[in-house]
């Protein structure tokens, strides 16, 4: 077994709102093309990590079983894209639930000196990547899910696509 692994933590959405997305990712790779994301990889990243030692994920553990911060639903409302082929859906506004998360755990990580990309947090869900999209994609039927609990996620390499497994899962409020 490697001595490290890519990791990030996540919002791992349930059944149901997989499916949603996974059809509406159908809709959306037959109009721009683009390699659509496994219905059980989709995920909202919280906090990407990286390359980390396995010897951290004690310590991660004790970082997201501190995090005392709300259940909250969160909406997709949107779909976005960005330049690089990256095709998302996203929530109007974020819940201040879920941007106290991301504070929470970044506090944590930030004290135990564990590091992590510090870019500002965009929440969304990545549906298609290498896509083309000219236009402006614009609002979709909304997705609503109630998020009870997030994940710490890793990165498995492929012969054909990354995928993104649930390593220890944490409960909110
Ligand atoms: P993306 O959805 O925009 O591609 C695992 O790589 C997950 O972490 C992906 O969802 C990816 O986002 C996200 N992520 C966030 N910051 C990243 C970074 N600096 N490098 C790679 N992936 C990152």
């Amino acid at each position: 077994m490697s001595e490290s692994s890519r990791l990030f933590f996540a919002l791992w959405p349930d059944d149901i709102t997989r499916d949603k997305v996974a059809a509406l990712t159908g809709h959306f790779q037959e109009k721009y093309g683009g390699r659509a994301i496994a219905r059980e990889s989709l995920h909202v990243t919280l906090v990407f990590l990286g390359e980390t030692p396995n010897s951290c994920l004690p310590t991660l553990a004790e970082i997201a079983a501190n995090v005392a911060t709300p259940s909250f639903n969160l909406t997709l409302h949107h779909a976005g894209y960005w330049g690089k082929g990256i095709f998302w859906l996203g929530p109007e506004d974020s819940p201040p639930a879920l941007l106290a998360l991301v504070a929470a755990l970044r506090e944590g990580l930030q004290e135990a000196d564990i590091s992590f990309d510090e870019k500002p947090f965009v929440p969304h869900m990545t549906l298609l990547r290498d896509a083309k999209c000219r236009e402006s994609p614009g609002v979709i039927m909304p997705i609503e899910f109630s998020v009870k609990r997030f994940v710490l996620a890793r990165s498995v390499p492929g012969s054909k696509a990354v995928r993104y497994e649930a390593v220890r899962e944490f409960s909110l409020g």
